[in-house]
């Protein structure tokens, strides 16, 4: 496995995997690798021959309130987690790498970005699509593996890829989940023991919202008044909780019935740290199997 930390050298190695005839893997992350995220080096090793996998906090991304600076870096541990997944390429680059002096661009998504996350974390998205804009830039043609955790994400970047005919193809995977049904997340460290037990409401909010869907004349407005009261007994202070279009992102209007296809997605915090997780009706499994 080759450790790269200069950005020249990496586009030089991903050239390289081309160059030999092989198709190129690619999971970008933040690194604090978990079971998700290894999940997505498998579904990349699947659909190619080598897998490169990007650590790097990206701060363009975190506003300035956010978990920049406390964001959980694992950086020994991630690496022999990469090796003993069969990763081929590990880049890790610096701020500086990334972010040359004088940088002065942004890239932006619209109308994807204005709803969930992005009303609460305005710079957030910007910040996303700018790197992975430059790490596929990088990498050149290539496959590249993300997380249905972060749907919003998934569905941004691949506006982002059509939109600038980008070389890439974008794969979401389901999202990898502890036994009691919690979403792993880089960001589950931060949780008090009775925090994570708190959390839970999180998964069974999603699964009750599945089973509710299946009623006859279900509304959106009853979906999301559903999941907001299970999230609120059991204290956690919510950001959001809507249903939506699970393509174009906009929030339904409560008093349509329930389209058979629907996302419906929360943020959450617990405290000081905020869990996202979501399912779209007639896609994925219940977060809690029953
Ligand atoms: P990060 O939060 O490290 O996540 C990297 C990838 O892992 C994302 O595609 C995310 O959706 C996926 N992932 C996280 N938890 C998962 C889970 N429980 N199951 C399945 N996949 C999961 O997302 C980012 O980093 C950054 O925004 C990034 C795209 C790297 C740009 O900086």
């Amino acid at each position: 496995m080759d450790v790269i930390d200069d950005k020249e050298a990496f586009r030089r190695a991903c050239d390289g995997v081309r160059l030999r005839g092989e198709r190129l893997g690619v999971v970008p992350t933040m690194g604090a690798l978990h079971a998700g995220h290894l999940r997505l080096v498998a579904g990349a090793a699947e659909r190619a021959d080598r897998v490169a996998v990007t650590l790097f906090v990206n701060p363009t991304q975190f506003g300035p309130n956010e978990d920049f600076a406390r964001y959980p870096r694992t950086l020994a541990q991630d690496l022999e987690r990469c090796a003993a997944a069969g990763v081929s390429l590990v880049f890790t680059p610096s701020v500086e790498q990334m972010y040359p002096p004088g940088e002065r661009t942004r890239v932006r998504v619209d109308s994807l970005t204005e709803h969930l996350c992005g009303r609460s974390r305005p710079v957030h998205f910007e910040g996303v699509t700018t790197i992975v804009t430059k790490l596929l830039s990088l990498t050149g043609p290539c496959v590249a593996v993300f997380g249905r955790k972060d749907y919003q994400q998934l569905k941004v970047v691949q506006r982002l890829c059509a939109d600038l005919l980008l070389p890439a193809e974008i794969v979401g995977l389901a999202t990898v989940r502890e036994p009691d049904g919690l979403a792993l997340s880089s960001r589950n460290a931060y949780l008090s023991a009775s925090d994570r037990a708190r959390a839970l409401a999180i998964p069974r909010a999603l699964s009750a919202a599945l089973v509710h869907a299946g009623t006859d004349g279900v509304t959106a407005g009853e979906i999301k008044r559903g999941v907001e009261q299970t999230l609120s007994q059991a204290g956690l202070r919510i950001d959001y909780a809507t249903v939506a279009d699970p393509d174009l992102l906009q929030p339904l209007a409560h008093d349509v019935p329930l389209p058979p296809r629907a996302l419906v997605a929360v943020a959450a915090y617990l405290g000081d740290t905020r869990l996202i997780d979501n399912v779209v009706t007639s896609e994925d499994p219940p977060p809690i199997p029953s």
